[in-house]
């Protein structure tokens, strides 16, 4: 049997071509390997014998996306898609104790990553349950989250001196467990997103103790002594690049990196502590993972997002709701693939509005690689049957 015309296979020609063009399944060596189970392949799919998703099962839509592809419907997950708007996390938490138990939990963490899949099976991406601070948790600052308050790092950064620090690496060693035990229960086509915090992003906590207004401390600092946010950035950032490796080789398809507060920077400031700090992990990442998509998400980048998608060596580009989608399409490289930007709060609203807002963006971005998402994380009041109503329509092209 030949395989040429089959456009299925469009890297085989030029493996057959050293072969006479002929499948030879008789010899053994690793490229007849290949070549035996395309020919079991052909047979069963002239007989008609395997259901498409049986031949198709290590198919991952949103990996292939964030490789370049384009999909009809396109994959589709969301941003803290785990977490408060699902009972059954609610739950969970108030049975484990506080969030940080949780996470490391390595139980209690593998199955809240997997909670939303079960609950909306087609989402397309599982997003491993732990959060940005456990970097400076590893760094040496201790972490802990108040209840109705949000998170709270000592001692402050803008007041330690770095090398009082003392790192805890092993701190990062459960979530590596947690990544192994979801990897284990994902099916095929899922893929499997591991994350860490931007440097800028995540040093805005490390500098104020807490979420901050406007992240003022730590603009500040870029301002007062822009030598010392440098250390703190480079600091984040190595610890960055070991633990979203770590996140690689313990089994995550591809990894994003969250800037949430990149929005609050002077566009020189930009340039320095967002641009430049990524390009490094991206490039560090890539020499050991080569072929694992990272995708940046620089929230309210609004006008430097065009700079951004050039320069900080991304593979793909998270956008936040406030991007026009249209706009968005004309400003980015032609074929970098885009994740968003529904606005969460049309999520909570849902009926004709939400139906609009989502036909905006599927429209927008019809002619590019695009990953379904929210322009940030769905919030904890936002109705399950609104998510239903979501997946239904990007899924059935409603
Ligand atoms: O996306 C997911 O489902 C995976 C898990 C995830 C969490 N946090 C779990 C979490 C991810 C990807 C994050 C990212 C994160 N964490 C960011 C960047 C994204 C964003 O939303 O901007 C930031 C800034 C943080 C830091 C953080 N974590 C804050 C400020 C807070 C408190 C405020 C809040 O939203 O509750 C958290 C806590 C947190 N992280 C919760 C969850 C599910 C809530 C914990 C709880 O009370 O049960």
């Amino acid at each position: 049997m030949r395989l040429a015309g089959n456009a299925r296979f469009a890297a085989l020609p030029s493996l057959l071509a050293n072969r006479g063009g002929v499948l030879k399944p008789r010899d053994f060596d690793p490229i007849n390997i290949i070549i035996s189970s395309l020919n079991i392949y052909l047979r069963k799919k002239e007989v008609g014998a395997l259901p498409q998703s049986a031949v198709n099962s290590a198919d991952k839509p949103l990996l292939a996306v964030l490789k370049g592809e384009r999909r009809d419907p396109p994959p589709i997950w969301m941003m803290r898609q785990a977490g408060r708007y699902l009972p059954e996390y609610r739950a969970l938490r108030a049975d484990k104790g506080g969030f940080l138990d949780l996470v490391y939990d390595t139980d209690a963490a593998a199955e809240i990553t997997l909670q939303p899949l079960r609950r909306f099976p087609e989402l397309d991406g599982a997003i491993l349950f732990s959060d940005i601070l456990i970097v400076p948790f590893a760094i040496g600052q201790n972490l802990s989250f108040v209840a109705g308050e949000g998170p709270r790092l000592t001692p402050v950064m803008a007041d330690a001196r770095i090398r009082d620090l003392e790192p805890h690496m092993q701190r990062l060693q459960p979530i590596y467990e947690t990544v192994k035990r979801v990897k284990a229960e994902l099916s095929p086509q899922t893929t499997f997103l591991g994350f860490a915090g931007s440097p800028w992003t995540v040093a805005t906590y490390m500098i104020a103790g807490q979420g901050s207004r406007e992240q003022a401390e730590a603009r500040r600092l870029a301002y007062a002594d822009p030598g010392k946010l440098d250390a703190i950035l480079d600091l984040i950032a190595m610890v960055t690049v070991d633990y979203l490796s770590g996140q690689i080789d313990a089994g995550v398809d591809a990894v994003q990196l969250f800037d949430s507060w990149s929005g609050s920077l002077a566009p020189a400031q930009f340039e320095r502590f967002v641009i430049a700090r990524t390009a490094w992990i991206a490039d560090q990442l890539r020499q050991r993972h080569p072929d694992t998509p990272i995708i940046g998400f620089p929230r309210g980048a609004g006008g430097k997002l065009g700079a951004y998608a050039r320069e900080a060596g991304i593979d793909a580009i998270g956008i936040d709701e406030t991007a026009d989608p249209a706009w968005v399409h004309r400003e980015l490289p032609e074929n970098m693939p885009v994740q968003g930007n529904l606005d969460p709060l049309a999520l909570i609203a849902g009926g004709a509005e939400l139906h609009r807002a989502v036909r905006r963006v599927l429209d927008a971005f019809s002619e590019r690689p695009h990953i379904f998402n929210l322009g940030h994380g769905i919030q904890q009041d936002t109705p399950l049957a609104h998510v239903e109503e979501l997946m239904r329509q990007v899924k059935g092209g409603e």
